[in-house]
């Protein structure tokens, strides 16, 4: 059955990729975002790759009267919320503007989504939640713990969604846990395209690549893993969006909540990746090995059982077509969106 499907954050990085995933399914999207970590020229990039099988609302969540049009103007079926802020080191510098931004946008969408009467919604929450984690891999079950404001942001919304379902059987919620996205669409027509120097590996990787960073600073290679470097459940954002399809199916389908991991269930280290990388696309990535990065674990990859068994899915690409997609993506946009017309 085709639905429509409103996605807050619709313009970033793993929104963008979900709504042409949705699109291709034969879905309505319509996009809510305030564009203020992402470019308008995305729009255009999905007119090409799905026509006009979408709307673009440019309005802030947090705003009452925005969500309220967008949901007496659209028959939303269902919501998928990616819309927040999501950098680590800059949510410990400015605290509040993460918790008025990812806890205000929560609760404003789902005040709306009350007042419209639709309870269906996927949430974009993150291996943060697991903090430092006492095994790998890591299950539903761990124990939940936070190490930054951006992870309190999503814990907290996490509690606000389970005193939901707790409240109301009438709420079907996914509550997604990402690992690491990466990569981006094969077409190489939209990808990661980060503010400023990227905070995450990959980017920082293409960047390299395409020479716009003069080299990768490996951090730390000390750690009790096989090479010494970090290790991470990397997954192909192409792999993530189809997991909201899946997720959404599921609720349509059993109508009840979920919380669950999407990742590979398979670790791959910072050296592992830059190999790869280098290797698969021809291209050498300078690189030197520097101090651990405070706060990061050596060691974090998910348990994939539940969105086996539940959801019907598993992540199909592996580390190379990450590493292909990612570099056709910054290889033909080097500055991201703002070289486009
Ligand atoms: P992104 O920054 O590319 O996309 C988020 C989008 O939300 C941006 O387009 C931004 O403009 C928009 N936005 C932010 N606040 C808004 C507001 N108040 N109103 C309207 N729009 C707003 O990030 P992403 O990587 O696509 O992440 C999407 C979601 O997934 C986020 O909630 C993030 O915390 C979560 N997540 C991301 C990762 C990751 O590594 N990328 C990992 C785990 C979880
Ligand atoms: C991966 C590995 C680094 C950059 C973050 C957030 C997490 C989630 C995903 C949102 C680590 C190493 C990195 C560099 C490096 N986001 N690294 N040089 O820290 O696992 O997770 O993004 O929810 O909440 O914390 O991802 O890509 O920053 O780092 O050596 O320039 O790469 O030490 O081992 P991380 P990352």
């Amino acid at each position: 059955m085709h639905n429509t499907i409103l996605i807050t954050g619709g313009t970033g990085y793993i929104g963008s990729h979900t709504a042409v995933e949705l699109m291709l399914q034969g879905h309505r999207v319509v996009i809510m975002d305030n564009l203020c970590n992402s470019s308008a020229q995305v729009l255009g990039r999905l007119r090409q790759l799905c026509g006009d099988r979408f709307d673009f609302v440019q309005a802030d969540v947090r705003n009452a009267a925005a969500l309220d049009a967008v949901f007496t103007s659209y028959p939303i079926d269902g919501v998928i919320h990616f819309a927040g802020l999501k950098a680590v080191g800059e949510s410990v510098a400015q605290p509040l503007r993460y918790f008025d931004n990812n806890l205000g946008s929560t609760t404003a969408l789902l005040l709306a989504m009350a007042k419209a009467g639709v309870h269906r919604l996927v949430f974009s929450s993150s291996a943060t939640v697991y903090g430092d984690p006492d095994q790998v891999p890591i299950t539903e079950q761990a124990r939940l713990q936070v190490t930054s404001p951006y992870g309190r942001t999503k814990l907290v919304c996490e509690e606000i969604l389970r005193d939901l379902m707790a409240a109301g059987a009438h709420w079907q919620i996914a509550i997604l846990r990402y690992f690491n996205p990466v990569g981006a669409h094969p077409s190489g027509l939209i990808g990661e395209a980060p503010n400023g120097v990227p905070n995450n590996l990959m980017p920082y990787i293409a960047q390299v690549a395409v020479g716009q960073r003069e080299y990768l600073s490996i951090f730390g290679q000390d750690y009790p893993t096989p090479d010494g470097t970090g290790v991470r459940d990397y997954i192909h954002v192409v792999d993530l969006a189809q997991g909201h399809l899946a997720a959404l199916d599921y609720l349509a389908r059993e109508g009840q909540s979920i919380t669950v991991n999407l990742g590979t269930g398979r670790g791959i280290s910072v050296r592992e990746m830059m190999e790869t990388f280098s290797r698969v696309n021809h291209v050498h990535i300078a690189h030197r090995y520097t101090d651990r990065r405070p706060g990061d674990v050596a060691a974090c990859w998910a348990d994939t059982t539940l969105a086996r068994e539940r959801l019907g899915w598993q992540a199909q690409l592996g580390v190379e077509r990450m590493c292909e997609d990612t570099w056709r993506w910054q290889s033909r946009n080097p500055r991201g969106y703002s070289d486009s017309a």
